[in-house]
């Protein structure tokens, strides 16, 4: 009998979901494997809401943003019977396996549905911010660092023009990877990551000497950064605990202060979401890819509890627990580096 593989993506959605998605579904073939949509995250193992996934339906979709099959930040965890549910259901559905494709959150309920309910589970790891342990890269983070830099030079040509100084926030949560990478790419002035505090003092006087070399200055800020001084209010949290950060505006509190000490006109822009839509790069397509037809090759041989993920140029399975024990945040070696540019 043709086995069945559930395929679901969680979380924040990102680019390079649906090349994933495509990858699993046409190596699955190759195994005699159908596939099935779960939609809308976990919430559609919670109410067994499928949509149909053959060849037909992800042939062309290695160009496409975001993710055809619907996300949500549903944990299952966080309500009674919800995990349970998502055991009966994946029964329900005559399902032989299911590919979880997501961050720590959706992982991690992965992880506890193979542990606790011995549900066969594989992940692939997506997410922009990058900030997923046991795999190198994650699909989702370069386009998101190709759309933040093209952001960020834009900006310096009208901040040039104007005599100012330009910050851009960008998103990333807890990890500084998106913004210290579009800073060291767009040659900016400053990166302020959520892995240090703020140094005010020596931020702008840089910026002073770098406006007045360049008539213009650029600051990448990450949404999650700490202002020294500020008390981070009561924020919202998600299902998963996580701060909702998207009224913290981090960057105009930055703007204002650089205004005010270095006395230079100062602008800020928020490319939020903007980041997480649109075509995949070609880096982010042939990952997702990789990644998608990793994720069927480890259902077919049973690597249950495991994650695929990319270490150096290899496709590996690692397991799910060591994935989403705790995140990759930017190290100081890498803060170092970009400090070389700050010229
Ligand atoms: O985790 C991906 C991410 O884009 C973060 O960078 C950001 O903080 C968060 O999701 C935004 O979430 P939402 O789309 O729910 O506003």
């Amino acid at each position: 009998m043709e086995k069945l593989i559930g395929i679901l993506t969680g979380g924040g959605d990102c680019p390079g979901l649906n090349p994933a998605i495509r990858g699993c579904v046409m190596r699955a073939k190759d195994h005699g494997t159908n596939c099935v949509g779960i939609q809308d995250g976990w919430r559609g193992l919670v109410n067994a809401e499928t949509v149909p996934l053959g060849v037909a339906d992800v042939f062309d979709i290695i160009n496409k943003g975001g993710t055809i099959l619907g996300t949500s930040r549903t944990n299952p965890f966080k309500k009674d019977d919800e995990a349970k549910k998502c055991a009966e259901n994946f029964k329900k559905l005559g399902l032989d396996a299911l590919v979880a494709m997501g961050g720590e959150d959706t992982l991690g309920v992965a992880a506890r549905l193979y542990k606790e309910f011995k549900l066969p589970v594989v992940g692939v790891p997506k997410t922009m911010d990058n900030d997923l342990s046991a795999t190198d890269f994650t699909f989702g983070y370069d386009t998101a660092v190709t759309i933040a830099v093209d952001a960020a030079e834009r900006m310096r040509d009208t901040g040039r023009s104007h005599r100012r100084i330009m910050v851009l926030e960008v998103m990333g949560r807890h990890a500084g990877w998106v913004a210290l990478t579009t800073a060291i790419a767009s040659a900016a002035d400053w990166v302020c990551v959520p892995e240090e505090p703020v140094d005010i003092e020596r931020m702008c006087s840089h910026l002073k000497k770098a406006h007045t070399l360049k008539k213009t200055a650029l600051v990448i800020v990450s949404e999650a950064i700490t202002i020294p001084g500020e008390k981070i209010g009561k924020e919202a949290l998600d299902d998963f605990g996580h701060m909702l950060l998207k009224e913290r505006g981090v960057g105009d509190r930055i703007a204002e202060i650089i205004e005010k000490e270095t006395r230079i006109e100062t602008r800020v822009s928020v490319i939020g979401h903007i980041q997480r839509g649109g075509p995949p790069t070609i880096f982010d397509r042939i990952l997702g890819s990789r990644m998608g037809v990793t994720a069927a090759d480890m259902v077919e041989s049973k690597k249950f509890g495991q994650m695929a993920a990319l270490r150096g140029n290899d496709c590996v399975a690692v397991s799910l627990e060591e994935a989403t024990a705790k995140l990759k945040t930017v190290p100081r070696e890498w803060l170092r580096f970009a400090e070389i540019f700050f010229k």
